[in-house]
């Protein structure tokens, strides 16, 4: 399968100078959020680790302590301009392919076996989430870990409503995402984890112009500069704060 669609691929290719400079990646959030995510998957020294849209590998310090040159991580993404934004480091193995192209073996990965799979905020991009969830779990060891990091449907965001409606229809619900991993016999764990958010309206509202959600870019230029003026006649004031929260799926191979 090809990159999902051109909406998508042409999202980021745009974002990809700016992704790590977005509203959200503070250091005290990269570094709450690599907490996390290393506390769930609990790498141990010589495993074989994907990151599955990795995008511009913001979190692979999440796995820092237990990789090496010998053992690179396959940092897998669609996205030829996202994967150009990865650190230089003989400890990452740029991957271009989907999600979906691996779940089917399509493209091979360094390793036939994974300890560790990461997937940070790319399943909303998977159609089919069954398939590549039982595609990807198959490859994995015994004792393997499958972590999803996803947005739920419901969002806190000061954003325009129609966005947040959109967005809301397309996001995939994480009990779904849990159940996926069931029937592909993994043993499932769930949590939603909070980050306060605080962030200057101007600066939002210049991110939100810019597209930085790829749902963003499903709005003509028309559509958003309205939803932008609304955020504004709704948000006046000089800071805006509010929660965000991320679904944690873990899926376990017995
Ligand atoms: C929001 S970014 C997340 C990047 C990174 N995981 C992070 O958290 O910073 C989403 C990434 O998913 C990638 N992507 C889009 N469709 C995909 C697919 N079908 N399979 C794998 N990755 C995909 C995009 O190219 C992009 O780099």
């Amino acid at each position: 399968m090809a990159f999902e669609t051109f909406e998508t691929e042409d999202h980021y290719a745009r974002l990809a100078d700016s992704y790590d400079a977005n509203w959200a990646h503070t250091a005290e959030y990269v570094s709450r959020m690599s907490e996390l995510i290393a506390d769930r998957v609990r790498i141990q020294a010589g495993e074989r680790v994907a990151d599955v849209g990795a995008g511009t590998g913001l979190f692979l310090r999440a796995f820092d302590d237990a990789i090496t040159a010998e053992n690179p991580i396959a940092c897998i993404d669609p996205s030829r301009p996202m994967l150009d934004q990865l650190p230089d480091d003989a400890r990452l193995t740029p991957v271009q392919a989907t999600a979906e192209q691996v779940a089917a073996r399509e493209v091979r990965l360094p390793d036939d076996e994974l300890d560790v799979i990461l997937m940070k905020e790319v399943i909303h991009h998977v159609s089919d989430i069954d398939t590549m969830v039982k595609g990807l779990a198959a490859q994995m060891a015994h004792g393997g870990r499958f972590l999803v990091v996803t947005l739920p449907p419901q969002l806190d965001y000061p954003l325009f409503e129609a966005a947040l409606q959109r967005f809301g229809e397309r996001q995939p619900e994480p009990d779904g995402i849990a159940g996926a991993m069931r029937a592909a016999g993994l043993e499932v764990e769930q949590a939603l984890e909070e980050f306060p958010v605080r962030v200057s309206r101007d600066h939002y509202i210049e991110l939100v112009g810019r597209r930085w959600m790829s749902v963003l870019s499903t709005f003509t230029d028309e559509e958003l500069a309205d939803g932008l003026d609304e955020m504004r006649r709704r948000h006046p004031q000089e800071h805006l704060e509010f929660a965000d929260r991320f679904a944690f799926i873990l899926g376990v191979k017995p």
